[in-house]
C-alpha cells in the first residue's frame, strides 16, 4: 500500500517522499521581482518539515504581461535568475527538491510593473473583485485580446523563464494552466472566443498550453522536469467546470500529457470530491486513470489520515498542501509524529499575505514560528 512516507520518481528525479509544498502566491519578493532572505527562511523551513518537493509561487516569465502581482518574484532576467539560488540551494541542503511556478497573470492581472492594460485571449472581464490580500482594489480591468505577436512573446517568454529556472538549479518547473490565468483562460471556453488558431474545440483552446510546453522542452531538454497545473475553478470564479465532462478532462489530460510532460499536477477545491456527476470520479482520478506520468492532488487535504487514505485509493500518486502548510511548515514532520496540527487561521493574511505579516502575527498571537 502506498502511503506519505514512500518515495517516488518523477521523470528521473527522485523524491524522499510524496509530501509536497501548494504554490502559494506571497508578494514578499522585492519591488524588481527579485526573491529575498525572507523567502528563503520562508522556503527552507518547510523543507525543515520535510515535505519532499516545494513549488514556489506563481513566479512571473517575461517583462511584457506576465507579472500578475505587485512585489511577485519573477525569472524574467538574469538578476532575477541569480536570486533564486541561495534559495534553492537551501532547500537542497535539507534533502528536498524544488520545483518553480512559471505563471502568466494573463486577464486575472492585478499588478504589473511593465504595463497599464491586460491581456488575455479574448475581451473577457474576469468576475469580481481584486484580490486585497494581494494589494489589488475594485474590478478585474476587460483585458485587451492577444495579438499574435504577443502571443509569440508568451510562448518565448515561458521557455526563457524556464532555461532561468534550470540554471538557478531548480529541479524542475511547473507551468501554471490552472486558477484561472493566461493559459487557463486560454483553455477555457468562457475565456477564449477566438476564431484563430488559438481558439475553437478543445483541441484549439489547447494549442498555446501546447505551444509553452514544446517551447519549454526545446530550451531545456528532456531531462529537466516539466509538468503542468490544471484546475475547473479560477480564482475569479471558483463555480466554473471543465465543457465535455468526464470526457474533455481525459482530452486535456493525455493531449498535455503527451506532449512532453513529466507530472500533471491537478487542483479542486476539494481534492476527493467527484469532479463533474454526483458519485462519479474525482478530477486526479480521471488524469491517474489516463496518463502514465505521476499525478500531484490538491485541494484541502489537512491531515495525514486525508492523504494516506488518497494515496492508498489510487486517486494520486503524490499530495500538495496549501493552507495546511502555512499553519504547519513542518507538516509532514507534524504527520510522522503523529503530532497535533494547528488549524490554518486567515488572520496571518490581513492586511496583506506577505511574509512579514505572517512573522508579525505569529509573534503577536505566540503561535509557533518556522520563520526566523
Ligand atoms: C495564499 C495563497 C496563495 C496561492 N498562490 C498560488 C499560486 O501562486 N499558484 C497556484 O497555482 N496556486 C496558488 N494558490 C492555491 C494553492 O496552491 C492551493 O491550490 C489552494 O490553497 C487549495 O489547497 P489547500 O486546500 O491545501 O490550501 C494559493 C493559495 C493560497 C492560500
Amino acid at each position: 500500500m502506498t502511503t506519505l512516507f514512500d518515495s517516488i520518481q518523477i521523470g528521473g528525479l527522485q523524491l524522499p517522499n510524496r509530501a509536497v509544498l501548494a504554490p502559494m502566491t506571497r508578494v514578499s519578493a522585492e519591488s524588481d521581482g527579485l526573491a529575498n532572505e525572507l523567502m528563503r527562511d520562508y522556503y527552507t523551513s518547510f523543507a525543515q518539515g520535510e515535505f519532499g518537493l516545494l513549488i514556489t509561487e506563481g513566479t512571473y516569465t517575461d517583462e511584457a504581461f506576465s507579472q500578475g502581482y505587485l512585489n511577485q518574484p519573477g525569472l524574467a532576467n538574469e538578476a532575477q535568475r541569480d536570486s533564486w539560488k541561495p534559495i534553492v540551494e537551501a532547500v537542497h541542503a535539507e534533502g528536498s527538491r524544488m520545483f518553480a511556478q512559471l505563471m502568466h497573470g494573463g486577464a486575472q492581472t492585478q499588478g504589473n510593473r511593465f504595463q497599464q492594460r491586460t491581456v488575455g485571449p479574448s475581451t473577457v472581464q474576469p468576475a469580481g473583485k481584486q484580490l486585497s490580500f494581494y494589494g489589488g482594489e475594485g474590478e478585474y480591468p476587460v483585458p485587451d485580446e492577444m495579438t499574435e505577436d504577443e502571443i509569440q512573446q508568451v510562448i518565448a517568454g515561458f521557455a526563457h523563464a524556464a532555461r532561468h529556472a534550470k540554471d538557478a538549479g531548480f529541479d524542475g518547473v511547473e507551468l501554471h494552466g490552472a486558477n484561472g490565468y493566461l493559459l487557463h483562460e486560454f483553455i477555457s471556453a468562457e475565456f477564449n472566443q477566438r476564431s484563430d488558431r488559438w481558439g475553437g474545440d478543445i483541441e484549439g483552446r489547447l494549442s498555446l498550453p501546447l505551444a509553452v510546453i514544446e517551447a519549454v522542452r526545446r530550451e531545456v531538454g528532456n531531462d529537466f522536469i516539466v509538468g503542468m497545473r490544471l484546475s475547473q475553478g479560477m480564482v475569479t470564479d471558483a463555480t466554473l467546470k471543465w465543457d465535455g465532462g468526464v470526457e474533455g478532462a481525459r482530452t486535456r489530460f493525455i493531449t498535455l500529457a503527451r506532449a512532453g510532460l513529466d507530472f500533471l499536477h491537478v487542483t479542486e477545491g476539494d481534492a476527493s470530491a467527484p469532479a463533474f456527476e454526483e458519485g462519479g470520479p474525482s478530477l486526479s482520478a480521471i488524469a491517474r486513470e489516463c496518463v502514465d506520468i505521476p499525478v500531484i492532488g490538491n485541494g484541502s487535504i489537512a491531515t495525514g489520515e486525508q492523504a494516506n487514505r488518497l494515496l492508498e485509493k489510487g486517486e494520486m500518486d503524490m499530495v500538495a498542501i496549501g493552507k495546511a502548510a502555512l499553519a504547519n511548515h513542518d507538516w509532514p514532520l507534524r504527520v510522522r509524529n503523529d503530532e497535533d496540527m494547528t488549524r490554518f487561521n486567515f488572520e496571518m493574511f490581513i492586511p496583506m499575505a506577505t511574509l512579514s505579516n505572517e512573522k508579525a502575527w505569529r509573534q503577536d498571537n505566540q503561535e509557533p514560528s518556522s520563520l526566523n
